[in-house]
Formats: structure tokens, sequence, C-alpha cells
């Protein structure tokens, strides 16, 4: 059935405006006013802002990690991204050294296809480049629309890589058109001072901090940086956590190296300090890398409002207090790295975003969809809110006071790092291709409706256009 969505104010990544937007068969057939259908239901946005669908870049969902997996697989964690305005994740598929890639996507595609309540697409994981991943990764760029690939420079003796593999994936994702991500902190100094602290009897979480640090970041970053532009190639720096890394990045976009970075909610509004918690509560603040000094903030928000950074993830990768990060209990090293964030993340971009004045309206669309639609070759069948493109929409009421809670959050974790945080704005209803997953505040889709998208390659995305770095 049609749908007009009525008396909203649309917010692009470019324009805020007042206009009625037409429905049909899941797209986008007009924007405003005077139209009217009598087969069409109408939606009524009154006081409302009309977002295109957040689109989450980063998400680990039911994926194994730290010596157990992840608590939110694609049901809940889909459905959770939904409540919270996201229409679209793209989730990391892991591989292992010696296996197919095409296993691996499979397995991917098994973990998401009955379970998923909004759209989705998967990053392809690099270990190591072997003549067979080299033979297999144009089948699978072309067949699978995965175009962009992942390199752990972290994680020693599990998901990291060495700098030859980082290298000749530069130079393999650069003739395929596609994007190469890091996550960049040097693995090998923070396994030396990893295994020193632990020496040393210092087992509590405050040291997963103090063994990753920021210069451990800030290193990983410029190396990636600098071999990203020997390699002619492009690149994405996943959670960017601090000055020191954002800096890197932004000196080497001067030096007209393609290159881009995301930071995450918990860095622009969590501290280091919240790891010092009493009874064990600092591991519920265990990120990779970790929270930093409160003085980072600051920088991040900067490197966002210029530009500088572009993207805003979730790292979604969610693990119960009770039962999985006191795995850690005794040895810090051992607490899985991760949080539960895919719900929270457009709200607590617009709450401490937009309402305390440190981006604009437009900024935050950008932040939170467009640019990565751009970047990761969805736009402009997502990312936006055009005639044309897919109606992933999200009616976000701006008024609402609420508090982030374990107590009423949807993913299935036991606890929210954001617990007690007052914020204001809130989605109030999201619609996937014209369908309603989210009606007012309540979930009435059903799991395995998400649909896998492919992606357009890089070199096809529309990004180039507007945001080139000056010498591409
Ligand atoms: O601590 C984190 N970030 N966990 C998820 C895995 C990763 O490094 O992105
Ligand atoms: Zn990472
Ligand atoms: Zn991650």
């Amino acid at each position: 059935m049609k749908k007009i969505i009525k008396n909203g104010t649309i917010v692009t990544a470019t324009d805020t405006y007042k206009a009625d937007i037409e429905i049909n068969d899941g797209v986008i057939t007009q924007i405003g006013s005077g139209f009217y259908s009598q087969d069409a239901e109408v939606v009524d946005a009154d006081g409302c802002y009309v977002f295109p669908g957040g689109i989450d870049p980063h998400t680990h969902l039911d994926m194994p990690f730290g010596g157990t997996m992840t608590k939110d697989d694609y049901e809940t964690g889909t459905r959770a991204a939904a409540f919270g305005g996201t229409t679209t994740i793209i989730d990391f598929c892991l591989t292992s050294k010696g296996v197919p890639l095409k296993d691996a996507v499979e397995t991917w595609h098994n973990k998401a296809k009955d379970k998923a309540v909004i759209d989705y697409g998967f990053h392809l994981q690099i270990v190591e480049m072997t003549e067979n991943v080299l033979k297999e990764l144009p089948v699978i760029s072309k067949e699978e629309g995965i175009t962009s690939f992942k390199v752990f420079m972290a994680y020693k003796n599990q998901f990291q890589a060495d700098d030859e593999t980082l290298f000749k994936t530069l130079i393999a994702a650069k003739e395929l058109g596609a994007l190469v991500m890091v996550h960049a902190e040097n693995g090998d100094v923070i396994d030396y001072l990893v295994k020193k602290a632990l020496e040393e009897g210092n087992t509590e979480p405050i040291f997963h901090a103090l063994t990753r640090p920021p210069e451990a970041e800030g290193e990983a970053t410029g190396r990636a940086a600098t071999l990203t532009g020997l390699a002619d190639s492009q690149l994405y720096v996943v959670h960017v956590s601090c000055e020191d890394a954002a800096k890197k990045i932004a000196e080497a976009r001067s030096k007209g190296i393609d290159i881009w970075g995301e930071t995450c909610p918990q860095y622009l509004v969590l501290d280091q300090s919240y790891l010092e918690k009493p009874n064990f509560e600092g591991a519920k603040y265990v990120w990779s890398p970790p929270l930093r000094e409160k003085w980072n903030q600051e920088s991040l928000w900067n490197a966002l409002k210029s530009g500088q950074l572009q993207t805003i993830g979730s790292d979604q990768c969610s693990f119960d207090f009770n039962g999985q990060k006191d795995l850690g209990k005794d040895d810090f090293s051992k607490i899985p790295n991760g949080g539960p964030l895919i719900e929270d993340r457009v709200s607590i971009l617009y709450s401490e975003g937009v309402e305390k004045g440190r981006i604009n309206l437009n900024q935050f669309v950008d932040l939170v969809s467009t640019k990565a639609a751009k970047l990761f070759g969805l736009y402009p069948k997502k990312g936006t809110i055009a005639v044309g493109a897919d109606a992933d929409i999200v009616l976000f009421n701006p008024k609402v006071e609420r508090v982030l809670s374990a107590k009423n959050h949807h993913m299935a974790v036991d606890y929210n790092p954001f617990e007690g945080m007052k914020i204001k704005g809130e989605p109030v209803t999201v619609l996937s291709r014209g369908d309603y997953v989210i009606k007012d505040k309540e979930f009435v889709a059903e799991p395995g409706r998400g649909q896998y998208i492919k992606r357009a390659n890089y070199n096809e995305a529309l990004v180039k256009k507007e945001d080139a770095v000056p010498s591409k």
C-alpha cells in the first residue's frame, strides 16, 4: 500500500525543509506538497524530523571473539538497530587462514538470512594475502558486492595481519575499486605491554587502557596512511579514539592521501576513568582502542565538525557483564573487547551533537547515514531522501527527553554503558523499504525481512565528486 508522510521536516545531509513524501512499492515516488491519493495511508510526522534511515558501517553480530560469542545476533541486533533509527548495517564477515573466502561469506549469510529485520551488507576480513585469496577476491567482490576489506593491525595471534598483508590488500583494493578498512593499533607493542603489565601483577580493567596507549593507535594510523599513499589506494580507519590518530588522518588528507575516518559514540562521551569503576564494573568499558583521557573528546568533535572524520559507527560488539565480561575477572587481557551501541548510536549523536550545538542537523545526517552510504556503495538508493531512493525513513521526535538504560533498551545484553544518561530526541517510527519496522515505538516486523545488499564499488560511489581529497 502507498504511504504519504505528511507534516514533517525533511532533513538530508544538505537540506532541511517541510514537504510530504509519497512512498510506493518501497521506494520514494514524490516529494512535495498537495499530492493526495485515496489508496494511500497517511503517516503523520507533525513535530518530527524526517531523516534518512541510519547506516551503521561497523557492527559485529553473532561473532566469535575473546573466547565467547557476541551476545547480539542478527535478530536482536538488527531489531535494536531499528529501534534506534538505523535501517542498514554493514557487518564484518570474519575469515580464517586457509579457508576459502566464499565459505566465510556463506557462514555470514547463514547467520543473517532468517533473522535480519533491516537490510545488511558485509565487509570482508583479510587475515593474509595468499595466491588463493588474491584469486578469490575479484570473484567475491563482483558476485557478492563486497567492496570493502578489513585488516586488523592489532589482536596479535588472533586477527592481526602483518604490513605485507595490509600493503597487498591496499594494492588489490585499488585494482578492484574497493575500500580498505583498518583497525589501527600497533598490536606487537600492545602485546609486549600487556605481558609486562600482567607479569607485574596488574590485572584490573584499567590496565587494558594503560597497555594500549594513544601513541600505539597514532603510530598504526600514520603507518596505514603512509602505505595507502605508497599504494595509491584508499583507506577507511575504523573507531578513531584519540587526537593522535585523528591528526594522522588529517595530515594524510592534507597530502592528498585518500583516507577517511570513523569514530564511535563511546569515544565522544565516555573516558578512560570509567575503566576504574569498582567491583570489576570497569570491564563494561573495555573497548579496543580503549576509552581515552577526556580532553581527546573535544578534538574528536572538532574533527567531525570540520570534516576530518566523516562517519559514526557503533562498533556494536556486545557481551554480557555477567558470564562474558567476567572471563577477565583475574586478567584484564581476557575481558572480551567491545560493547553494545547499535541502538543508541543515532540518538547519542543527535543529543550530544546537535542539541549541544557541536554539529548541525545536516552534518548529523551525513555522519550517521549519508557519508557511509557514499563510501560503501549504497548511495543514492540508501542514505538520503530523494525520489527513487529506498523508503528507509525515520520519524524522529526531537523534543522527547529520556534516559538510556538496560531496563528499556532492546539489545540482548545485561548492561548499557550509558546507563542513566539523559538524552533528548527519539526515533518514533522507522520504515525500511516503505514497511514499518517500528511503528509508534512498537516493533512490528518479521525476522528475515531484511535483505542482503550487494554494494557498488568505491570508484563507482558518488563520494568522489563532492568530497574528494585534493589530489584525486
Ligand atoms: O573492542 C572492540 N572494538 N571490539 C570489536 C572488535 C573491533 O576491534 O572492532
Ligand atoms: Zn577494531
Ligand atoms: Zn569493530
